[in-house]
């Protein structure tokens, strides 16, 4: 696996690949790697001839007092684990490749990238689609693999690909969990004993809520319900718990189509998102 810093290293890197005909799948992560990630590196090893992954931990993504100075960093051990899965590329790239002097360009995907963590995280999206972007522009992959995990940053870039004429499929794919239900992150290495141990009671509050909405109940009661039960196990505060579109996480106030409950709250310092699928009967 060659360890790439620099575009232009890059670009012959990747042209040499492809001289066969050869199809290129891009991973991009912010590194600190877990098992989702490496989901996504297998998914994508199944689907192209040759998978390049990306570490980059974009500050244009992180607000001000959030966690982008603590974000873990561990290239060598995540570099480990990329080249035992067989990935030909790590592509990461120091900020000042990814951001030169004067970059003044930012890419905003109205709509799908409001509300939910857009309401909570202002300026999160546009910092995610600017460098998915180009990432996009740099490998110019024939498909790209994210975690449902970040559902809207999925929704967010599908928008962006159609709207933008990106030729790359975006394939999505499902939520890696623990043992205990709780979806893997890489935040999740920020909680305490405690808070991991309080923290399944996140994903346990939306599959029961799910339970009650696909059997009929009140969407607006169930989510105060799901809300309240995260409290009481010992969540600090919940950003938001939805009903949306499953396609455009458009707000819905009736289960009358594929929907998805999404989630965020806070335990401890960590913030912590989930989401699954609630189908109407
Ligand atoms: O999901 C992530 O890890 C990041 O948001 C991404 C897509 C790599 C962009 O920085």
């Amino acid at each position: 696996m060659q360890i790439i810093r620099q575009l232009n290293t890059l670009k012959k890197a990747i042209s040499d690949l492809r001289s066969n005909g050869s199809t290129v799948a891009l991973v991009p992560t912010m590194g600190a790697l877990h098992a989702g990630h490496m989901q996504l590196v297998h998914d994508a090893a199944k689907q192209a001839n040759h998978v390049i992954a990306s570490i980059f931990v974009n500050p244009t993504q992180f607000g001000e007092g959030e966690d982008l100075d603590a974000y873990p960093r561990q290239e060598e051990a995540d570099a480990k684990l990329l080249r035992e899965a067989g990935v030909a590329i790590l592509w990461a790239p120091t900020a000042e490749e990814m951001y030169p002097h004067g970059y003044a360009t930012s890419i905003s995907v109205s709509g799908v990238s409001m509300g939910l963590c857009g309401g909570s995280r202002p300026g999160h999206f546009d910092g995610v689609a600017t460098v998915v972007s180009k990432l996009f522009n740099q490998v110019e992959p024939d498909i790209a693999l994210f975690g449902e995990k970040d559902y809207q940053q999925l929704a967010v870039l599908r928008r962006m690909v159609r709207d933008l004429d990106f030729t790359l499929d975006i394939i999505g794919v499902p939520t890696v969990r623990d043992h205990d239900g709780l979806a893997l992150s890489s935040r999740n290495a920020y909680l305490s004993a405690q808070d991991r141990a309080a923290a399944t009671h996140f994903p346990k509050a939306l599959r029961e809520g799910i339970a009650k909405l696909e059997d009929g109940a009140d969407v607006a009661t169930t989510l105060r319900e799901i809300e309240a039960q995260i409290l009481a196990a010992g969540f600090k505060s919940v950003d938001y718990v939805s009903l949306c579109d499953a396609d455009n996480l458009r707000e819905l106030n009736r289960l009358d189509r594929p929907a998805r409950l999404l989630s965020a709250a806070r335990i401890g310092a960590t913030r912590l998102i989930d989401n699954m699928a609630v189908n109407p009967s």
